[in-house]
């Protein structure tokens, strides 16, 4: 969900829904916002987004200059407009991000004591415990403060109460919020990018911390360390703002890889007099040398990248890696050893819950920690020992493109700085020398890729009717052929499984056919034939097969495939890169051809700040 506040001198309900539309990646199942106007306090909520949200409150939206509003993504309670934020609970109305874990347990006391609610929702809680303070007495200030204990879970809210000059008390448990200031007001956000661009210092809150915003004053924080912090200077350059020329931000951000490797490697990579040195920050290339089990943990898209990193890890990097969904490895009491393990926590947004809940544990278990996110002042960044940042610029459609690929570059990075130190018959250092060479041919090489788009809509046009695919992949495209899958059925809803080709025989063989296509990864290596081999057996039997492929093999596969789709000549090594931008194509057309919003698939969001 998203979050959004204002108090200050400009109109504070196009204030908020214009902040709430830049947050709807977050989550757009219903959007609400509260305006404390002269008189009664208005509110808007309705089911869909904050375009919705815009209708409904028509030409003249109503006059204040403070409001609270929300995104949401449900979690507690159907998405329908009595479970869309803001909640009024007598004096006191709330929006609220995250979970209430005892939720049940203060159902049944309010519903004991006559309460009535008007949601199925954990939020409204929060709202009726406060309220209920203050008719027992208490100020709005204190009323918060002796609600918080009552509370377990990680959560943010914004409460304010019914009256015109109320101030937006803040409440960061766990869940994402930021401080935006200008000369107009004060601002609070789920995430930065959402300020207008005249919001130039920016104060995260932290974790613990309540935070009192009236009109014309500066915050004050009730509870934590902010008081001490001091606001830093923030700016959004426009072009990341908005889509561009593009129909969805997700077209946008797949064409903006090869400048997102540019980017990577001026800050990766040293080349002076002709001499290569990967450029990692000393306490991370200390850590990544020390460690004899590097444990990478992460969720979705970011766990694909994990799987992707262990092959170049332990093929080039020659060390063990395991790699583990975050949701799983935090509750199957994993056994880990501080002095030999290194942990890898990937995560776009820097505010998964499943992700910043190992990164917790691990700390709690003494292994060191090294975050790869995007988002420069997320949580995952302020908790974490080290962070690395994937410098991809923000990433709006929901189904991640540009950040999975910087993610996979890391990994190269990785296993390249490790296989420098290692002797090993296959990847000698003038080898990754010439590896590292090749890295500055890449972005021109993604560009070519770039211009397969439209050829790429004409091949799956014929199976964007068809119920199920089929991605394969060996070796190190077998990860890529995961995400390939999940990019299909994330947006698309066409059924997708990704599987390791030589897996095929053991079970999904069964469902080929000649109405499922099946898109197969190929790369040139030692494992050709036995690729080869596994393609065959689904051409005998009647399988449609695409296969993406370096245009090198394009002879070796002309018998085999149905259809080829041909990738710019490059080695083995980088033909990810490639491959990963057809297949983001893949879904891409599917989807659109389908009349899907690609942006804002169904049911899904893009940070998922609940466990
Ligand atoms: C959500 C998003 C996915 C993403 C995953 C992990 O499910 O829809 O696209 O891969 O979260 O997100 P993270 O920010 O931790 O990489």
């Amino acid at each position: 969900c998203g979050i959004f506040g204002y108090t200050g001198t400009r109109r504070a309900a196009e204030t908020v829904v214009d902040g709430l539309e830049k947050l709807e990646y977050r989550g757009y199942d219903s959007a609400g916002v509260l305006v404390l106007s002269e008189g009664d306090p208005v509110l808007v909520r309705t089911v869909g987004a904050t375009r919705e949200l815009r209708e409904r409150m028509g030409k003249q939206p109503p006059p204040g200059h403070t409001a609270i509003g929300h995104t949401r993504w449900a979690t507690h309670g159907q998405p329908s407009e009595r479970n869309a934020h803001p909640h009024r609970c007598g004096q006191v109305f709330v929006v609220h991000n995250g979970i209430i874990e005892n939720d049940s347990e203060i159902r049944r006391e309010l519903h004991h004591v006559g309460t009535a609610f008007s949601s199925d929702t954990d939020s409204e809680l929060i709202g009726h415990l406060i309220d209920r303070n203050m008719t027992s007495g208490m100020d709005f200030k204190t009323a918060v403060l002796a609600t918080l204990p009552r509370l377990s879970g990680t959560y943010s809210f914004l409460a304010v109460t019914d009256r015109s000059d109320s101030p937006v008390i803040a409440v960061h448990m766990g869940s994402p919020l930021i401080i935006g200031k200008n000369a107009e007001g004060l601002f609070l956000s789920s995430d930065a990018h959402a300020f207008p661009p005249e919001v130039s210092e920016i104060l995260p809150v932290s974790r613990g911390d309540v935070v009192i915003l009236s009109s014309g004053k500066p915050p004050e924080f009730l509870l934590g360390a902010g008081q001490e912090k001091p606001f830093q200077s923030w700016s959004v350059t426009p072009e990341t703002q908005g889509k561009g020329i593009y129909p969805h931000y997700m077209l946008k951000e797949i064409h903006e890889q090869p400048g997102v490797v540019r980017n990577l490697l001026a800050g990766l990579l040293e080349k002076t007099d002709g001499h290569l040195k990967i450029n990692l920050p000393e306490r991370v290339s200390r850590k990544l040398h020390k460690a004899r089990r590097i444990l990478i943990i992460a969720c979705g898209t970011s766990f694909h990248a994990g799987l992707f990193g262990k092959y170049l890890l332990e093929s080039i990097g020659l060390v063990s890696v395991s790699v583990e969904v975050a949701s799983e490895f935090r509750y199957r009491h994993p056994v880990v050893d501080p002095e030999r393990d290194l942990a890898i926590l990937i995560t776009q947004s820097g505010e998964t819950a499943d992700t910043l809940s190992c990164l917790r544990l691990l700390k709690e278990l003494g292994v060191p920690q090294i975050v790869l996110t995007n988002v420069e002042g997320s949580t995952a960044v302020r908790e974490a020992d080290d962070a690395m940042f994937l410098l991809a610029g923000p990433e709006l459609g929901v189904a991640s493109t540009k950040a999975f690929l910087a993610q996979i570059v890391y990994m190269m990075f990785f296993a390249l700085e490790l296989g420098l130190k290692k002797p090993h018959p296959e990847h000698s250092n003038a080898h990754i020398y010439s590896i590292l060479d090749e890295f500055f041919r890449i972005p021109a090489l993604m560009e070519e890729t770039l211009n397969l788009s439209p050829s790429i809509r004409d091949l799956v046009k014929p199976f964007t009717h068809l119920p199920s695919t089929l991605f394969l992949g060996r070796g190190r495209d077998y990860p890529l052929a995961l995400e390939g899958a999940l990019k299909l059925k994330e947006i698309s809803y066409i059924h997708a499984e990704g599987y390791p080709s030589g897996e095929l025989k053991h079970g999904p063989l069964a469902l080929v056919s000649d109405s499922m296509p099946v898109f197969a990864l190929v790369s040139g290596s030692e494992l050709l034939p036995k690729i080869l081999g596994n393609l065959k057996e689904v051409h005998s039997r009647s399988g449609i097969i695409i296969s993406i492929a370096p245009a090198s093999l394009k002879g070796a596969l002309t018998d085999v495939v149905n259809h080829q789709i041909l990738l710019p000549p490059v080695g083995d090594f980088f033909l990810p890169l490639l491959s990963t931008i057809v297949l983001q194509f893949i879904s891409y057309h599917m989807a659109d051809l389908k009349g899907f919003d690609v942006d804002r698939p169904r049911n899904l969001a893009k940070s998922v700040t609940v466990e």
